[in-house]
């Protein structure tokens, strides 16, 4: 199972991302979006992160036209014909998905693997809705994509181990480090991650400190990069939230509840950052 040639499907904040860095380890990527705006947009990111990185000296002028140069933007799925693997990195939405997936089986080669970069959904039961549930495999990745060093990979029930193999292949081929995860919601990251993220707003719910005392004391106590509340804008409260209910739902275990604060917070559209509000401001920032 060789995977010499890379489609992304979604080129929103995480799509944009995984296309930056298929291309940046020298692999021809088709990333697909719904329409020409979006496309651009997404297109838009990764030079921009990519003009960053030249001012900061991690790459040359050169590199960044050469990795743009591997890249084909695209709003046909057709153009999916002869790649090796798909990932789809689309709105984290099952029926979408399964609907994306339905219509990849009559572009895709037989032989391709298909992956889906969600956070949440079950990877079985999107497997289970392809021609070819034995070469589905879950590939989550973290954001911002080109940063994080970790993939998750997870294989459904019916995965054939090649496949598995030839992900993490991949994963490594991208510069990032693969960890095995069950098919179970959460994976490994979000199983750990969220219920610290719940803990924190229910600690700000009950007075143990404010959120800047809280956020204060676990990045430099623990030395995490951000704190709980900055994580929680960062990330966005609603796929927190969605999140939580997911794993509760599967789980049935009150750690995964979402407390009180994080409903209001998403019914008042303070979504974080990308609302310009959430447990902080943003409205003056670009
Ligand atoms: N090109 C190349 N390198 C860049 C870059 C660019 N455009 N922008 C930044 N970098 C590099 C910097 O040069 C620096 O590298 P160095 O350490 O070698 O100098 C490094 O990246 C950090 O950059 P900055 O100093 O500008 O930024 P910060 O120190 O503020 O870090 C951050 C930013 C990496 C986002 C950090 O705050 C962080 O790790 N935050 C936590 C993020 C996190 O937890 N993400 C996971 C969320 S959960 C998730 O995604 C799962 C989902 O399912 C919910």
């Amino acid at each position: 199972m060789k995977i010499e040639k890379v489609g992304v499907v979604g080129c929103g904040l995480m799509g944009s991302g995984i296309a930056q860095v298929a291309a940046g380890a020298g692999l021809p990527t088709v990333v697909i979006e719904v329409d020409e705006r979006r496309l651009e947009e997404g297109v838009g990111r990764i030079d921009s992160f990519l003009e960053k990185g030249v001012e900061r000296g991690k790459l040359t002028p050169d590199q960044k036209k050469e990795i743009l140069s591997r890249l084909d933007p695209s709003t046909r799925l057709e153009k999916l014909s002869d790649v090796d693997v798909v990932i789809e990195a689309v709105l984290e939405d099952l029926a979408v998905k399964k609907e994306l997936f339905g219509k990849l089986d009559a572009i895709l080669k037989p032989e391709a693997i298909r992956c889906s970069n969600t956070s949440s959904l079950c990877i079985t039961e999107m497997a289970a809705a392809t021609k070819h549930p034995q070469r589905f495999v879950g590939l989550h990745f973290f954001n911002p994509v080109p940063l994080m060093k970790v993939v998750e990979i997870i294989p459904a029930l019916t995965t054939d181990p090649r496949a598995t193999d030839a992900v993490q292949g991949l994963a490594r081929r991208l510069g990032k480090t693969p960890v095995l995860a069950p098919d179970r919601p959460g994976f490994i990251v979000n199983r750990l991650l969220v219920p610290y993220l719940l803990d924190a707003i229910r600690a700000l719910e009950e007075g143990v400190g404010t959120r800047e005392d809280i956020d204060a004391g676990m990045k430099l106590g623990c030395g995490y990069p951000m704190g709980p509340f900055e994580l929680l804008d960062f990330v966005g409260l609603d796929t927190t939230y969605y999140i939580a209910n997911i794993m509760f739902d599967e789980f049935r275990e009150k750690r995964f509840a979402p407390p009180p604060l994080l409903r209001r917070m998403v019914l008042a559209g303070h979504l974080g950052r990308k609302s310009g509000r959430g447990f902080y401001d943003y409205s003056g920032k670009a």
